[in-house]
């Protein structure tokens, strides 16, 4: 499977903030933001990443991520030049798609719960297994905002509606997506909406329509948290830091996790990290040494 993360868009909501940085670039307490997204794909097994930005903001993220090997992964990049939608994203990456199933989150998501591993391996499995697609419904406050789940009295899901004015449930879909690889013909095939988007609810609407949508609820516990305005990002920065210090352990270290994956060895991280300052590095230290006490 490969993996999208869609990091361009105008930001407009955190401006002025964004007038010179990208949003995805922004730090969420100790790390860029972009990392909380990438690190979704890594742990769902992903290896073979397409960034997807602005022309403006795409030799920030190179700089920031470059080729992907010091995290064990391929990451390449491609420019969105406007934010014309979120579908957009399976043509612009119809070469790096290939024939493979893809997964495509957004730029600024940040996700956190125990068990999150397991909720991953089973949507990579269902997608490769059944070829359906898969969604995430989130429980929120205001549904208005999202793309929003509707139940019929069985639970079953019936429909889904793109910022609607009267949501017919508190279930939003969250910005982690999984498709075979018929994404790719659905989303060419759609027309932009009234706003000027390719639509990523009407490529849902699309597998919803022919059977072939599921849709996992996240559970009470489960934090979605998306930074899209002053207040959001605060509070994510805050959320962040009070879980890395209660637990002694970092959320989204790439590092860490591609060394939990074998995919970078010891001694190339150590060499890596040994000259670099500051408590990121400090606990990469940390954990290359704990893990050689294990
Ligand atoms: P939004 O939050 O809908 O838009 P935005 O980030 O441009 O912010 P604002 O509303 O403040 O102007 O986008 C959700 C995510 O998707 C975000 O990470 C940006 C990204 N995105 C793209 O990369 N390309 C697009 O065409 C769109 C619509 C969004």
């Amino acid at each position: 499977m490969k993996g999208i993360i869609l990091a361009g868009g105008s930001g407009t909501r955190l401006h002025p903030l964004t007038l010179a940085v990208s949003k995805q670039l922004l730090p969420i307490y100790d790390k860029p933001m972009v990392y909380y997204p990438l690190s979704v794909l890594m742990e769902a097994g992903i290896t073979e990443v397409l960034l997807i930005t602005t022309p403006n903001d795409l030799p920030n993220f190179e700089r920031l991520l470059g080729d992907g090997s010091k995290f064990g992964i391929s990451i390449t990049y491609k420019e969105q030049p406007s934010p014309d939608g979120l579908a957009q994203a399976f043509i612009l990456g119809e070469a790096f798609i290939g024939n493979d199933p893809v997964a495509l989150v957004l730029g600024d998501n940040i996700f956190y719960g125990a068990g999150f591993s397991d909720v991953l391996e089973r949507a990579v499995h269902q997608v490769t297994s059944k070829n359906v697609a898969v969604v995430f419904g989130n429980y929120v406050k205001d549904p208005e905002r999202y793309g929003v789940a509707s139940f019929d009295t069985e639970g079953n899901l019936v429909g889904i509606e793109e910022k609607p004015e009267h949501p017919a449930s508190n279930y939003a879909v969250v910005g982690l997506y999984f498709y075979p690889n018929s994404v790719i013909q659905v989303a060419k095939a759609l027309k932009p909406s009234k706003r000027g988007e390719l639509e990523i609810t009407a490529v849902n609407q699309y597998y919803l329509a022919h059977k072939s949508l599921e849709m996992q609820l996240l559970s009470r516990g489960f934090a979605w948290l998306d930074t899209g305005t002053h207040e959001a990002l605060t509070e994510a920065t805050e959320f962040v830091k009070a879980i890395e210090k209660r637990t002694g352990l970092k959320i989204a270290c790439l590092e860490e996790i591609a060394l939990s994956q074998k995919r970078i060895t010891r001694e190339a991280l150590y060499n890596g990290v040994q000259h670099l300052k500051g408590d990121y590095y400090d606990y990469i230290k940390e954990v290359v040494l704990r893990k050689e006490t294990n």
